[in-house]
């Protein structure tokens, strides 16, 4: 097998193909992209026959941006025989992988793939049992070992694959299913409630996202974000001259701030934990903005948006990653910088930065603390 599939957003096929090329040739591994429009797919083929496994061995998956899932594939599997579409599949994959823990028959996010699901639903149960007669799956379900994935674009055609369970997607289509809570005051608070999926580990959601902190949120109306910090039991200062709901003035968790976020400066500068902003502004901008607060220390941990433009969107966004990593280099301060576009994301991306330790003397930063 010498392909990679990655899903994507569609739509966004052309920056999922960049970023693997661009990501690929770093490694040195070199191929080509298939990409068509809004299919919610690329192929990438690679010219070397073990680079495909390779490539999800060594390119971190948490570091891709535009890429929901990552596997290796192999051809595409065409007119499966309507009477018998399970002996194909496990031909296709028997002897490339053995004592899989896992199956996921997807499709694209796509509105001919949700059709296919039902069928998918169907086909898995005969198909895990076919795997595990031939020994390509465990008996028993496990999180630990490589996921077989039958990805079907169209009745009777899918590809067939795997991928490695401690460099993928967790999620079913990559897709983190989340409940849009009834009392939110807009759907947005899920695209923070999958960036702290996304960016934080569970077991540190005591520690970082813990009851009690400072958080700030920059263009808050009318809540969204700021409800998931209060859910949180956190202190927020929610900052823009749009109204906020009600309901979250009522917690007493909540003071807002009607000033302009590009010159909003927290009130308590030395407490205040988080920042998170989803102002509709120039990338630039707002990237620009979160390193000056990190810089200057007046938060730890930043989770933003940027809203991406027309064109050469990945270039966009690579630019705005490379310009903050340099401002905080430049400033002595070593952070982990991580940007997804996330399934609640529409023609945005979400960052999350991760002050670790400053090298400047003063800096309050983790080794002094502990
Ligand atoms: C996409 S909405 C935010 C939605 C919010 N995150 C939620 O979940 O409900 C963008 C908000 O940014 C605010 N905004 C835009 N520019 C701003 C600025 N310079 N200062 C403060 N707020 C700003 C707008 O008033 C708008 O309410």
């Amino acid at each position: 097998m010498n392909k990679i599939a990655l899903y994507c957003r569609p739509g966004f096929e052309k920056e999922c193909a960049a970023e693997i090329a661009d990501r690929s040739t770093r490694l040195g591994i070199y191929g080509f992209p298939r990409v068509k429009d809004g299919c919610g797919y690329v192929i990438f083929e690679c010219y070397q026959h073990d680079d495909a496994e390779r490539l999800i061995r060594e390119l971190p998956f948490t570091s891709l941006i535009f890429a929901r899932q990552m596997l290796v594939v192999g051809d595409l599997l065409k007119d499966l025989p309507p009477e018998d579409r399970v002996s194909p599949i496990v031909g296709m994959i028997q002897g490339v992988v053995e004592r899989a823990g896992e199956l996921r028959v997807e499709v694209p996010d796509t509105n001919e793939g949700k059709e296919l699901l039902k069928f998918c639903r169907k086909l898995t149960v005969p198909l895990r049992q076919a795997l595990r007669d031939a020994g390509v799956m465990l008996n028993r379900e496990s999180h630990q070992r490589p996921v077989v994935h039958v990805f079907f674009i169209a009745s009777g055609c899918c590809y067939v694959g795997y991928s490695y369970s401690n460099n993928n997607s967790p999620f079913f289509m990559g897709i983190p299913r989340l409940k849009f809570p009834a009392e939110a005051p807009s759907r947005s608070t899920l695209k923070l409630e999958e960036a702290f999926h996304i960016f934080i580990a569970a077991d540190e959601w005591e520690e970082r996202l813990a009851s009690g902190m400072r958080a700030v949120d920059l263009g808050a109306s009318p809540g969204g974000w700021t409800y998931q910090l209060v859910q949180r039991s956190m202190m927020i200062e929610a900052v823009d001259n749009g109204p906020m709901a009600q309901s979250l003035m009522d917690t007493g968790q909540v003071t807002h701030r009607k000033e302009d976020g590009f010159h909003f400066q927290p009130t308590h500068v030395t407490t205040n934990y988080w920042v998170v902003c989803d102002m509709v502004e120039k990338p630039w901008r707002v990237a620009m903005l979160m390193a000056d607060w990190l810089i200057n220390g007046w938060c730890r941990e930043a989770i933003f948006n940027l809203k991406l433009p027309m064109k050469k969107r990945y270039e966009e966004v690579s630019q705005c990653l490379e310009g903050i990593d340099k401002r905080l280099k430049e400033h002595g301060i070593s952070a982990q910088i991580q940007a997804r576009q996330l399934y609640h994301d529409r023609e945005e991306v979400t960052v999350h930065v991760r002050r670790m330790w400053s090298a400047i003397p003063g800096r309050r930063d983790e080794r002094e603390r502990r």
